[in-house]
């Protein structure tokens, strides 16, 4: 690739040497603007033009394509994604077919489902075709990019640098919005490490339906949308936390550490390496114990493919990357993982 040297890769290479990248880059609120701005007299100019990347997305995507939590991929293979570490891979958005169900095959769900479609000149994505804004709320799906939700100046100090209410105005591809809800109490795992386990994921405490209804309000509680009912911010009921506490796969013996990554809870007292049961006094279902925050291989960016009976389809009919089994014990019949916390 030596021979297709740009001049954005040479300033890459000058800074590489001459900024601390390895450490905490973000820390401390703001790093160094001239990791992310064109200088002039040592200061920034405003304006997307002046950015180091084609756009926001594609300046965040420098350093954060397939390194510091990989959230692209190693390539623009959606077949090979590379290391999870919460939030999901951005190149399932280039995959042809996610629908994994019995007809999925002739019934093909398009890569722009896989998730939020962020806008990358670099990667030719582009705004999502089918949303126009963000069902339930009102975000023009032609601003999405990786700084509608990430703050590049870190104010506030929030889990992931994401908005918050308290430092709410996010501004990406011209669109200025408003953050009413505050960041969510979370801790993510470090972006370097190992990728996401049962015994090393992010903690999620509180807050997490609110702040996607900054953009969605509580989307399946709305009776104006249809389609899917279903509670976005609810303690786990007594009987529902006895389930999930029980539950180790399609048929399997009760586990001793219930805790699954794929299907996670909210509760106050979650840690990063925490593997123990639910509370019914404390744990609640949210918006991702069943979506991924950036996207998957399966349609409306599901932790699981909402669409399969039983394992065994998972990335058969469609071709897409097949989400690996959780219940490895269980083999191919493992089912819908909607039965962590209820029984069929
Ligand atoms: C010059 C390289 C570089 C650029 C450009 C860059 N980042 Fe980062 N980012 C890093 C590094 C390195 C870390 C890891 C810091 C650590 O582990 O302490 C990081 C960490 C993060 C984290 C995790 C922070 C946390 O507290 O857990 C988020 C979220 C993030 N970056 C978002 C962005 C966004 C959004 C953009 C584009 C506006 C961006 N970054 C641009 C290098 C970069
Ligand atoms: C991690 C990347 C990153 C770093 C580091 C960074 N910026 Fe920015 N900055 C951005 C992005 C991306 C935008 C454009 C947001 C948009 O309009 O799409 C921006 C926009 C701005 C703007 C326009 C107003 C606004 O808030 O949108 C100013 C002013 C600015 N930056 C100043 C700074 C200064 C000063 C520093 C260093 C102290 C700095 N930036 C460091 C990514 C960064
Ligand atoms: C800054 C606004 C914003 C925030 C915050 C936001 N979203 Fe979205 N979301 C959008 C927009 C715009 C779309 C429609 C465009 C698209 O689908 O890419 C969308 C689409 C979606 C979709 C459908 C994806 C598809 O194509 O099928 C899901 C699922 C989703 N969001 C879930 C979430 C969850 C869960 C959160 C919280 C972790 C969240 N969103 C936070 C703006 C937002
Ligand atoms: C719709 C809002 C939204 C958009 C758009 C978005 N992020 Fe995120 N991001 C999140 C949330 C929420 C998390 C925490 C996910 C978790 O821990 O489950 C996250 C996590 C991360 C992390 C930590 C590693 C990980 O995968 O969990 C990094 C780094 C990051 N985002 C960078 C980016 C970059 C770069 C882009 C654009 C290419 C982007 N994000 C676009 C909401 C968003
Ligand atoms: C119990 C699991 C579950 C929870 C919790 C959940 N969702 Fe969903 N979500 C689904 C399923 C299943 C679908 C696909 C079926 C449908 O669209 O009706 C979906 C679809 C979506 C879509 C895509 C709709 C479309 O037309 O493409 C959006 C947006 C969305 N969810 C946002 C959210 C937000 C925001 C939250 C939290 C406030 C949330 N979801 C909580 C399971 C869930
Ligand atoms: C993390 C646990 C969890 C997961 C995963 C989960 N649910 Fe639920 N579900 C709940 C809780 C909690 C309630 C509320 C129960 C109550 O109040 O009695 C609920 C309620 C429901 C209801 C009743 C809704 C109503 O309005 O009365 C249905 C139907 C349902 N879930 C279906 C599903 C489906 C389908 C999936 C998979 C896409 C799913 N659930 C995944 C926890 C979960």
């Amino acid at each position: 690739m030596r021979r297709r040297l740009t001049g954005i890769s040479i300033a890459l290479l000058a800074l590489g040497a001459a900024l601390p990248l390895a450490g905490a880059f973000h820390d401390d609120g703001v790093a160094h603007c001239s990791a992310c701005h064109e200088m002039h007299a040592g200061r920034p100019e405003t304006g997307e033009t002046l950015l180091k990347g084609s756009n926001a997305t594609d300046t965040c995507l420098r350093c954060h394509a397939s390194r510091h939590g990989n959230t692209w991929g190693p390539s623009d293979d959606p077949l090979t994604p590379g290391p999870l570490y919460g939030g999901g891979q951005f190149v399932f958005l280039l995959e042809d077919n996610l629908n994994d169900g019995p007809d999925g095959a002739g019934d093909p769900i398009p890569g722009h489902q896989a998730g939020h479609s962020i806008i990358s000149r670099d990667k030719g994505t582009a705004a999502d075709p089918l949303h126009s804004v963000s069902p339930g709320g009102s975000y023009p799906s032609s601003a999405l990019q990786c700084t509608s939700c990430h703050d590049p100046h870190g104010r506030g100090g929030h889990f992931r640098l994401l908005y918050g209410s308290d430092y709410p105005e996010s501004r990406a591809g011209g669109h200025s919005f408003t953050f009413t809800r505050p960041a969510p109490d979370a801790q993510g795992i470090p972006v370097h490490g190992p990728e996401e386990s049962d015994t090393h994921h992010t903690a999620f405490r509180a807050g997490l339906a609110d702040w996607c209804g900054n953009c969605h309000g509580r989307y399946h509680e709305n009776a104006v949308h249809g389609g899917f009912r279903h509670p976005s911010d609810a303690p786990l009921t007594a009987q529902i936390a006895e389930r999930y506490n029980s539950y180790d796969g399609t048929d399997q013996p009760p586990p001793t550490d219930p805790y699954l990554a794929l299907v996670p809870f909210e509760d106050p007292a979650s840690s990063t390496s925490y593997s123990g049961p639910a509370s019914s006094a404390s744990s609640r279902v949210m918006c991702l114990s069943c979506h991924r925050a950036h996207a998957s291989s399966a349609p409306n960016a599901g932790r699981w493919d909402f669409n399969i009976e039983t394992w065994a389809e998972e990335g058969v009919e469609s071709g897409s990357y097949p989400i690996p089994n959780p219940y490895p014990a269980a083999g191919a019949g493992q089912r819908n993982l909607c039965e962590k916390c209820h029984t069929p």
